[in-house]
């Protein structure tokens, strides 16, 4: 096992009704002005802005408001959000919405104390500084209401770029399950796709013998398996609804990557195809994912084994272990597809002819991108080229 720090200082506030407590946490950690920060009107329809308004006037504090966070955020509405900030001597921010929203309030945070463009963030440099944010989640899925990280697309371009930074994490996080149960199906499932993405991206290790953490994945993963075909046939059920979101967190705060190396190559690849189409992040890994598998599986054919057997309940064939690798991805993908998740890139709407521009916007040039498997230009415009004609 290698030497870490694990650090998730988030309070995590779950539960029925729980968004109605939001105000007594924002007050710990504001003495002025809060600006709440949502999305494309799903918190108003549902009426949880409506609640969360009431606890904070209820608390004694003052707020000023910004909605319009599209998925995949956009660097304009940051830009307007820091200058709202700056104008209105906001010191907190509260992201009511999904990991788009919570991003989007995270760069916001991050711009206002700082004196330069905030995309240097999203560009190479840390981010030192930020107001501190809170959350009230309603949607399990980016995992961004207990990690620093943040996803940003800048228009010009249409370039998605991350940053992460411990200051980036939210003090607390409401997680309320109810809250998803507005969701339509087609977004439960992205939502579900990328909490078992954020898994594999740590399960897929070349550091051996950590058992813990392996155990640690497959409970997760497991549980996805198990929960998610429930409430996409039954969005009101309140019991996966719960188990869900609390692995949308979990697999996502750092405790399931601890102790040895990680990949977050699909993760990449991805992030070109919902810049350049503004598909849900969730349906690009779909495709993505177990495509990535198909190429690197040879690397470490027994991890992939260990896949089949323990998240997928294949049988080992110990005569030809790759046949049981193949049949691991296979369920994967046979999973995704169950679930309503597109498989290819004529499902997720992208075209094979744009594959060598999303190779160019990924930026690896002559190099090698590191991961489980160091992957070169080439190597990726295989992994897209797998995915454009996938199939069960
Ligand atoms: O905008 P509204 O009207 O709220 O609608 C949203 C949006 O259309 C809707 N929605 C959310 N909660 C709902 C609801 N509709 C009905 N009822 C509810 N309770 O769902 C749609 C998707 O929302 P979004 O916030 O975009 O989803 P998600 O949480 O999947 O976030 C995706 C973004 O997070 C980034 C992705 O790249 C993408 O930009 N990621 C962030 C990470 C992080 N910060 O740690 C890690 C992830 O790997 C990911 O890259
Ligand atoms: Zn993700």
């Amino acid at each position: 096992m290698d030497n870490f720090n694990f650090y998730s200082p988030t309070e995590f506030v779950f539960g029925k009704g729980r968004e109605s407590e939001c105000g007594e946490y924002v007050k710990k950690y504001s003495k002025g002005k809060v600006l709440i920060h949502y999305g494309g009107g799903s918190a108003v329809k549902s009426g949880l802005l409506d609640r969360v308004k009431k606890s904070l006037t209820d608390s004694g504090i003052s707020f000023t408001e910004l909605g319009g966070v599209q998925p995949n955020p956009r660097d304009t509405l940051v830009y307007k959000g820091i200058e709202l900030c700056r104008k209105e001597n906001v010191d907190f921010i509260l992201a009511v919405g999904g990991g788009s929203v919570i991003d989007s309030a995270k760069a916001i945070a991050a711009g206002v104390p700082y004196e330069g463009d905030f995309w240097d963030f999203y560009s190479g440099k840390h981010v030192e500084e930020a107001l501190p944010i809170g959350v009230v989640l309603t949607i399990a899925a980016a995992g961004s209401e207990g990690s620093g990280d943040s996803v940003i697309t800048k228009e010009d371009g249409l370039i998605k770029r991350g940053t992460g930074s411990d200051v980036l994490r939210a003090k607390f996080s409401v997680l309320d399950p109810e809250l998803t149960q507005t969701l339509p199906a087609y977004q439960t499932a992205c939502g579900a796709t990328d909490i078992m993405a954020h898994v594999f991206e740590r399960y897929f290790t070349n550091t051996k013998e950590v058992e813990i953490t392996d155990r640690l994945c497959e409970a997760v993963l497991i549980t996805m398996v198990k929960e998610t075909p429930r409430v996409i046939a039954d969005p009101n059920n309140y019991e996966a609804r719960a188990n869900i979101m609390w692995a949308g967190m979990v697999a996502h705060n750092g405790l399931v990557g601890v102790g040895r190396s990680q990949d977050w190559n699909s993760h990449g690849i991805e992030h070109e195809l919902s810049a350049l189409y503004d598909c849900a992040h969730g349906a690009g890994l779909a495709v993505i994912m177990p495509s990535w598998m198909e190429f690197v599986y040879k690397h470490d054919v027994m991890r992939f084994c260990q896949m089949a057997t323990r998240v997928f309940g294949c049988q080992m064939n110990f005569e030809d272990p790759e046949s049981t690798a193949l049949e691991g991805i296979r369920c994967f993908r046979r999973f995704l597809h169950g679930i309503g998740m597109p498989i290819n890139f004529e499902e997720l709407g992208a075209k094979e002819e744009d594959i060598p521009v999303l190779v160019k916007k990924l930026g690896i040039g002559d190099g090698k991108r590191g991961g489980f498997v160091s992957l070169s230009s080439d190597d990726v415009a295989e992994i897209y080229k797998i995915a454009a004609k996938a199939s069960l």
